[in-house]
């Protein structure tokens, strides 16, 4: 949720920062600007000023804009952005200066006193030019302001309630870049005498792999000499470099129209990634975690939290781990979570799944399990995130930058990494036979050559997806895991093509739903859980007698659902349990075919952006 850049260095500081918006616009794509400190390292400083370019719209707009002139400058900061308080419009897009000019502020979260703040700074004589709740931050640090950049950050900030990550920048001092962060993420980039700011590691990979991983409450002085990170209450902190080992062309399209197909096109080798060293002599080995066996012993329950796809990880998972374990297991949904009072105590386990590790109700679903002294693994895929950093254990995805706003590889991968986690605790609770495993983990090895057999038949998807280029409502069935997966197949298609697309329990219909099946409309059915196989067709017989056309994804030599369906995509066969990471990669194509027919922007959806980090 906002895309945050900043630059100080020797080099033409603009187009570096517009350079690292490009490579964060999906966190927000509604406006963009950027503020260059002009004269950087000019001795006579009232020569110094602050000139600031934004726009409505996307980075694009920007773009265009620039292309009328924009003034060499060694510092700048920009933003693109994701509106919450004030409609997007380019008074309301940041960056946003003080009444004098000379504070410039970028800022990505929520000042939830921002109302109160306002009146106050209006009562002072400030005057506002915009709706956003970010605008009281530069009149307030202008407020405190008596020749210390850095203390007036610091007091300002401790009148702030909510969530922040912010850079800024004064006209007084042209060579300083000061940031810091509160529940949303920051990370600052150590190149060879220039540094750089950034919301998330892929728009540093071009410039640098050294990094430095802001956490809550940390504030960093950043000047030619070097940074040094301090706590908003007082006092220097050490944080460690991180060497990041992410490729800069993970992060790059490589010849693909969108990012979305690139990355749907990764998932052989990002599930390959996922079990690389996890799998030894038939076992998984999953010591990396550090989990003490006696407390995996001791579980009574297990909750898997998470939002929107990753949410539909742990449906997949919960099914599978409550039949091996024979213990309750829940997905629960992040935002819900912690509000509905859930059982937890120290004898219960949440596995948070994100792949940023920085989507607020998540890390929020965290913090309340923690409270009450239940053991939290973060399944995620961004190295040095908060819920890599705070949850007790942290289990990697190694899914690789995911850019397109819609979820695919990392899905795959969460699929993979909950396998093997889950087959962990059934070793050690001794839940499962070793042979019974053993056969598991071979059939998990086998995936990505499996995945690249279906990425093979990607024309019979393109076929499908012209086939239903006029049709405007999907129901997504499923029984079982098949209807976990049908939740992520129709996620994937509405929020993309903007298609009414909804997941139904295949059982379920007849309930009420079906008084909606007409010939205008389509069913697109999962059929891979053999042993709800009679059942899932007699349903999708009852939808056909209605006139909806079906086209079902099922398994290789299941001859039978061909009488229940018009078409039929097959995938090839594993265990039943695994099958959700097969027959998501048709329903992952489908949707980006259908978009891409409809002329859909299919890497950055209406409304979206990636990585919610507000409530
Ligand atoms: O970064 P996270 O995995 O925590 O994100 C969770 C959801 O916001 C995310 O999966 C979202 O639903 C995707 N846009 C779906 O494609």
């Amino acid at each position: 949720m906002c895309g945050i850049a900043g630059y100080l260095g020797s080099r033409s500081a603009v187009p570096v920062v517009v350079d690292q918006l490009r490579r964060l616009e999906y966190r927000g794509y509604d406006s963009a600007g950027v503020a260059a400190v002009r004269s950087a390292g000019e001795v006579d400083l009232r020569a110094v000023e602050i000139q600031i370019v934004k726009t409505e719209g996307k980075l694009q707009a920007l773009v265009d804009k620039l292309n009328g002139g924009m003034p060499e400058a060694r510092l700048a900061i920009a933003h693109t952005r994701w509106a919450t308080h004030g409609r997007p419009s380019t008074p309301n897009a940041h960056p946003h200066p003080d009444d004098s000019g000379k504070i410039v502020v970028c800022h990505n979260g929520i000042i939830e006193n921002y109302v109160e703040l306002r009146g106050w700074l209006q009562g002072q004589g400030h005057e506002f030019r915009s709706e956003t709740d970010t605008e009281v931050l530069p009149h307030l640090i202008a407020e405190y302001y008596e020749g210390d950049l850095e203390q007036a950050v610091r007091d300002a900030l401790a009148r702030v309630r909510g969530s922040f990550a912010i850079v800024v920048v004064s006209a007084d001092h042209p060579d300083l870049l000061v940031a810091a962060r509160k529940d949303s993420p920051l990370v600052v980039g150590l190149g060879d005498g220039e540094y750089f700011v950034a919301s998330d590691i892929p728009a540093l990979l071009p410039y640098t792999r050294d990094v430095l991983v802001l956490e809550d409450h940390d504030l960093a002085v950043i000047r030619p000499t070097g940074v040094t990170i301090r706590s908003l209450r007082g006092g220097e902190v050490k944080r460690e470099p991180m060497r990041v080992t992410w490729d800069s062309a993970a992060a790059e399209k490589q010849g693909y129209d969108h990012f979305m197909l690139k990355e749907i096109h990764e998932q052989p080798s990002t599930i390959r990634d996922t079990l690389r060293g996890r799998i030894a002599e038939g076992r998984v080995d999953l010591s990396e975690l550090g989990i003490d066996p006696a407390k995996a012993q001791a579980i009574d329950r297990i909750y898997l939290v998470g939002c929107g796809t990753a949410y539909h990880a742990g449906l997949v998972a919960a099914q599978t781990w409550e039949r091996r374990l024979r213990i309750p297991v829940a997905a629960e949904l992040a935002s819900e979570f912690r509000y509905r009072e859930p059982v937890l105590n120290e004898r219960s386990l949440v596995v948070l799944i994100s792949q940023s590790g920085e989507t607020a109700d998540t890390l929020a679903a965290m913090r309340e399990a923690q409270a009450h002294g239940s053991t939290t693994v973060g399944l995620v895929n961004v190295v040095g995130s908060t819920l890599a950093r705070e949850a007790d254990h942290a289990l990697y995805t190694q899914a690789g930058p995911e850019i397109c706003v819609a979820s695919t590889k990392a899905y795959t991968s969460q699929l993979t990494a909950l396998s093997l986690l889950g087959l962990y605790l059934t070793q050690l609770r001794e839940a499962l036979p070793a042979a019974e495993v053993a056969a598991l983990l071979e059939a998990l090895s086998a995936i990505p050559g499996q995945v690249e057999s279906i990425l093979a038949k990607e024309e019979e998807i393109v076929r499908a997806a012209e086939f239903f280029s006029d049709c405007h409502d999907f129901f997504f069935l499923g029984r079982g895991l098949d209807y976990a997966l049908a939740q992520e197949g129709a996620l994937k298609l509405k929020e993309i093509s903007y298609r009414h697309s909804e997941a139904l329990a295949a059982g379920e219909m007849k309930h009420g739903t079906l008084a909606l099946v007409t010939e205008s409309v389509s069913a697109i059915a999962v059929a891979t859980q053999d042993a709800l196989r009679e059942k899932l067709a007699s349903n999708l017989k009852e939808v056909k007698a209605r006139g909806a056309y079906v086209f079902t994804v099922a398994r290789e030599g299941d001859a039978e659902i061909e009488h229940s369906s018009d078409q039929v995509f097959r995938v090839p066969n594993s265990h039943d349990s695994l099958m959700p990471i097969l027959a998501i990669i048709p329903l992952q194509l489908l949707a980006y075919y259908i978009a891409r027919n409809g002329g859909c922007e299919i890497d950055q959806p209406r409304n979206l952006a990636k990585s919610v980090t507000v409530e």
